[in-house]
């Protein structure tokens, strides 16, 4: 596997912020400043046993002395979240890539509507700290089940201000997508939490007119298909001209490297964006959970996604 470089990061703060969440503040052991950010980005997260987790930075990203990053102890999940929670204390070191960014701010916006669920807020209270210190137009919706199980919510309190709306369900209120409205030119959505919220956003929206293309959406977890069942395809470099055959038991990442070529990768489950590649023609299947519709008419991610029969690789 080729990684992103690693940085061993000393947790300087480990604060639980909900009873399920721990808040982590990291910082290079000597040098003053951490390598540049921006608002969405996530950091590679490594494992004493080599597994890689995405977790996304939910700081002040003009702030260079730490990361910031909230984790939720998820007892269903793949395991990183229990180890952090178990071992990431005060003065232990963390191994940490450079931040990337796979969920941005479009910049050109005139408006911005954020809606997090649970502790899908991290990148978006990133988000509107950004947006708050360049005075932009936005709104954060923020759904949990109470006040009490929201994370961050405090600092949501103190980035938003007014621009803060709470949706708790124990209290009655559940978010609806109606209240953003029908779709409206120089407006962009993000969406972060659980997957059914941000389908729910996502279709709700589309029926009201939004363009799938304003509407932006990050999950750290990998599809979850058991009933899909990969076929051998061709892979065909532009470069070269060279035909490459990816077996339906392999991906199309591990063929490539066995070609020679140093492909980057990290999580090699579709969700950190670190091997994308670009394609000229073909019927590609996309597996991933981090290309956003607007790209993949010309971009696929290597370790999940196949194709249908054969695809041109820009390689
Ligand atoms: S390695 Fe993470 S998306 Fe491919």
């Amino acid at each position: 596997m080729t990684a992103r470089l690693i940085m061993k990061l000393r947790v300087a703060e480990a604060v639980p912020v909900t009873p399920d969440v721990l808040h982590l503040r990291l910082v290079h052991p000597s040098r003053p400043e951490l390598p540049a950010w921006t608002a969405g980005a996530h950091v590679d997260l490594r494992l004493p046993d080599g597994r890689v987790r995405q977790y996304s930075l939910c700081g002040d990203p003009a702030d260079r002395g730490c990361y910031e990053l909230a984790i939720k102890r998820e007892t269903d999940g793949r395991g990183g979240s229990a180890w952090v929670h178990g071992n990431l204390r005060p003065d232990a070191t963390a191994h940490v890539s450079a931040p990337r960014n796979t969920f941005p701010i479009v910049p050109e916006a005139r408006r911005h509507i954020l809606v997090a669920g649970g502790i899908g807020v991290t990148p978006l209270l990133a988000m509107a700290r950004q947006l708050a210190a360049s005075g932009a137009d936005f709104a954060l919706h923020l759904c949990a089940r109470s006040a009490a199980e929201a994370p961050l919510l405090q600092a949501a309190r103190a980035a938003c201000g007014r621009r803060l709306t709470c949706w708790f369900s124990a209290e009655g209120r559940r978010f609806d997508p109606a209240v953003i409205g029908e779709g409206a030119d120089g407006t962009e959505i993000y969406v972060c939490g659980p997957q059914r919220l941000m389908d729910a956003v996502r279709s709700a929206l589309t029926a009201r007119g939004w363009p799938e293309a304003q509407i932006h959406s990050e999950h750290f977890a990998p599809i979850n298909d058991e009933t899909f069942k990969p076929e051998p395809f061709e892979a065909r470099i532009a470069s070269t001209g060279q035909v490459l055959h990816v077996p339906a038991e392999r991906s199309l990442l591990d063929v490539l490297r066995g070609a020679g070529f140093a492909m980057p990768s990290s999580c090699e489950l579709g969700v950190c964006g670190s091997c994308e590649c670009g394609y000229r023609d073909g019927l590609v299947i996309h597996r991933d959970v981090v290309l956003p519709p607007a790209k993949r008419q010309d971009r696929l991610m290597p370790c999940v996604s196949r194709a249908r029969v054969a695809v041109t690789l820009d390689l």
